[in-house]
């Protein structure tokens, strides 16, 4: 049976940090589905259409990443797609409370998905999709934290914006 991890998240935008994760855990898993949450609830800087989109292209070299989006539970999502694994990322401490409050509720609900978590690589312990918007939102430059079309979808947005 080949090994499956969703991947959850906003991915607003993809980062080089999620990039990372990704391609670690394919040493780990046969297979990885993105999962991005359909979220009404929250503002987004991009439309599920376009995270998909920068998703798509920044990982069309894999035959074994797909992209998809999801309502509801992760856990019935990982059950859905018959995976077995749920792929997250941890940067610094403060990330822990919450993905081991996520990971512990995830598990109560469904015992047979397992968490897996990976440690991000030094380079992008201080990246966050938030902290990059913000940078770029007031001119930072941001160049080597998200792939070059992330990077210039950013600076559009902004400047369509401003
Ligand atoms: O990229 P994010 O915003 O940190 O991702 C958060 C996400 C999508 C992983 C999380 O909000 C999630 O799994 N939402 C779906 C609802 C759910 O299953 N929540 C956890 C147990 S209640």
């Amino acid at each position: 049976m080949p090994k499956i991890a969703i991947y959850p998240g906003s991915f607003d935008p993809v980062t080089n940090g999620h990039l990372d994760i990704i391609e670690r855990g394919l040493k780990l898993f046969d297979k990885i589905i993105i999962a991005i949450l359909i979220n009404p609830g929250k503002q987004f800087l991009f439309t599920l259409e376009e995270r998909m989109q920068m998703l798509e292209v920044c990982l069309k070299k894999f035959s074994n990443v797909e992209i998809d989006t999801f309502n509801g539970l992760t856990v019935d999502y990982a059950a859905q797609r018959n995976a077995q694994g749920i792929l997250r990322g941890l940067r610094a401490l403060s990330d822990f409370e919450y993905e081991f409050q996520m990971a512990l509720m995830n598990r109560r609900l469904n015992r047979d998905v397992q968490t897996v978590f990976l440690m991000t690589g030094m380079r992008w312990i201080y990246t966050s999709s938030s902290i990059i918007k913000e940078a770029a939102q007031f001119g930072g430059n941001i160049k080597g934290m998200v792939p070059p079309l992330v990077e210039k979808k950013i600076k559009e947005k902004y400047a369509r914006n401003s």
